[in-house]
This record gives C-alpha cells, sequence and structure tokens, in this order.
C-alpha cells in the first residue's frame, strides 16, 4: 500500500510588472520561479497616474482573488518606497508615495521595486546569472534601458546606467534602447555600432565579469550578440525573457515579507 507524502505548501507571490504600455502579473512559486497561473495583462491607464494604476493593480489581485503579499515593479528609480523618476511614465510619479499608495489601493501587504532590478534578481536566481560571482550587469533594452548591477550574487539597487551621458550630450537610452531603433527604424548593422560603443563605454566605466542583455530585444540576442567587439567580458542574452520582472518581483517580496 503506498504512503501518502503530506502536500508541501508551495511559497507563492503574486508578482506584478509595471509597464509604459501594459501591467502584467502572475502568481510565482519563488522556490522554483514557476508561474502558477498564465500571466495576465491589463493596458496601462491613460495618463497613467499613481491613483489609476493602483485600480489596475486591484483589478489583478482580484482576477487571481490574491490574498498574499505582492512584489510590484515600476519603470523608475524606487528608493525606500518612493518613487524619484518618470522618464517614460506620468510625471505625478515624481516622489510619490508609491509604494503606500499601491499597497492601500489593494489592502495587502506591497513591495515595490525597480523593473530592472527584479530583472536582475530573477536572473541571478534562476537565469544566466546564477551561481555566478564577481560584477555583473544586466541591461534591459525596451522603451528605456534599465540596469542591475550584481556584485557576488547580491543587487545593488537603482543604478540608472541608461540615463549616463553617452555619447555626448544626451543619455544612452536616447541613443540605444530598442525604441531607439524601432524610431529610426534602424537596420541591425546600424544599430548594433551604437550598442557596442554603449557595452564598450560600461566596461570602461565598471569592468564587469558579465553582462546580460534583457528586454524583448534579447530574443534576437543572434541578430546583436555575435556582432560586439571589443569586449573584455562575457556577454550573453536574459534566460527569463517576458516574466523576468514578474519573478524578480515575487522574490523581493517574498524576502521582505519572510514569505
Ligand atoms: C528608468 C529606469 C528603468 C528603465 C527601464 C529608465 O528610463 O529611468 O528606472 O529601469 O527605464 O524601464
Amino acid at each position: 500500500m503506498s504512503e501518502q507524502q503530506p502536500s508541501k505548501t508551495v511559497r507563492a507571490v503574486l508578482g506584478i510588472d509595471i509597464g509604459g504600455t501594459g501591467i502584467k502579473g502572475a502568481p510565482v512559486n519563488v522556490d522554483t520561479g514557476e508561474l502558477l497561473a498564465e500571466r495576465h495583462r491589463i493596458d496601462t491607464p491613460q495618463p497613467a497616474t499613481p491613483e489609476a494604476v493602483g485600480r489596475v493593480v486591484k483589478q489583478l489581485v482580484d482576477h487571481f482573488q490574491w490574498q498574499g503579499p505582492i512584489g510590484c515593479t515600476f519603470p523608475a528609480i524606487v528608493h525606500n518606497g518612493m518613487t524619484l523618476s518618470a522618464a517614460n511614465v506620468d510625471q505625478s510619479w515624481i516622489n510619490a508615495e508609491a509604494e503606500a499608495i499601491l499597497a492601500a489601493a489593494t489592502g495587502l501587504k506591497l513591495k515595490l521595486l525597480n523593473d530592472a532590478d527584479a530583472a536582475g534578481l530573477a536572473e541571478v536566481t534562476f537565469g544566466a546569472a546564477h551561481g555566478k560571482k564577481g560584477k555583473i550587469i544586466v541591461i534591459t533594452l525596451g522603451t528605456g534601458i534599465g540596469s542591475a548591477l550584481i556584485v557576488d550574487g547580491k543587487l545593488i539597487s537603482n543604478t540608472e546606467f541608461g540615463h549616463l551621458i553617452f555619447p555626448q550630450d544626451t543619455i544612452a537610452e536616447k541613443y540605444c534602447s530598442a525604441k531607439v531603433k524601432e524610431d529610426l527604424d534602424l537596420k541591425w548593422k546600424d544599430y548594433n555600432p551604437r550598442l557596442n560603443a554603449y557595452l564598450q563605454h560600461l566596461q570602461l566605466l565598471f569592468s564587469p565579469d558579465l553582462v546580460i542583455i534583457g528586454g524583448g530585444i534579447s530574443k534576437k540576442a543572434d541578430k546583436f550578440i555575435p556582432e560586439m567587439q571589443g569586449l573584455r567580458f562575457e556577454l550573453v542574452a536574459a534566460e527569463l525573457k517576458n516574466e523576468a520582472g514578474i519573478v524578480g518581483a515575487a522574490l523581493e517580496a517574498a524576502a521582505t515579507f519572510g514569505v
């Protein structure tokens, strides 16, 4: 007669990824990084004020009938629960008590962090940076450029390397984000030298051991990674793709609230 195994409790957190066009969420098993239900996406409201975004976050909570803690990303500097910048989002987020506003909108415990930092945490825990020592930079190429710095497995938050003045009189994200490629209709042969120059600049400043490229563009890694030259570090595509923000946010909340 087979003995029945006691069912193991799954440690789960609702991960939510707030972006300029969509707000996506799913419950995450924080031990494996697996999504426990299909991702749900709602259009970002326009204007995307903290209150309007709060209502959408609450809709996601209701969709999953969620009652536990929430981890949530935001595409700006997030320091001590406040959003301090708003490069590609509504200006009303500057100096907003964003974490408290979103927690109040849901009535649940909520941890807020920068979107690229979340992607970094996801990559270090389950992806391309897993088990790696040294200095790792995760760069997300999307509407803007996000960054995460990981040193010996530990995240150094809010690095904002997309806002480095580069190449001159502008910032890196206005020169080589995925949006710039699209807006200027740059072919890979015209875009790649821009990305290459930016990566060489990061190398000059930080001497990383590994750089991981995330964001939607990482699905086309074969179009740019083999073309990069003069780099002393290993360059790879992110492994978590679309789910990195959701998973990383869930991990941060799990660590914060002791899930
Ligand atoms: C913001 C960052 C964000 C990145 C990617 C930048 O414009 O300043 O905080 O991580 O876009 O969304």
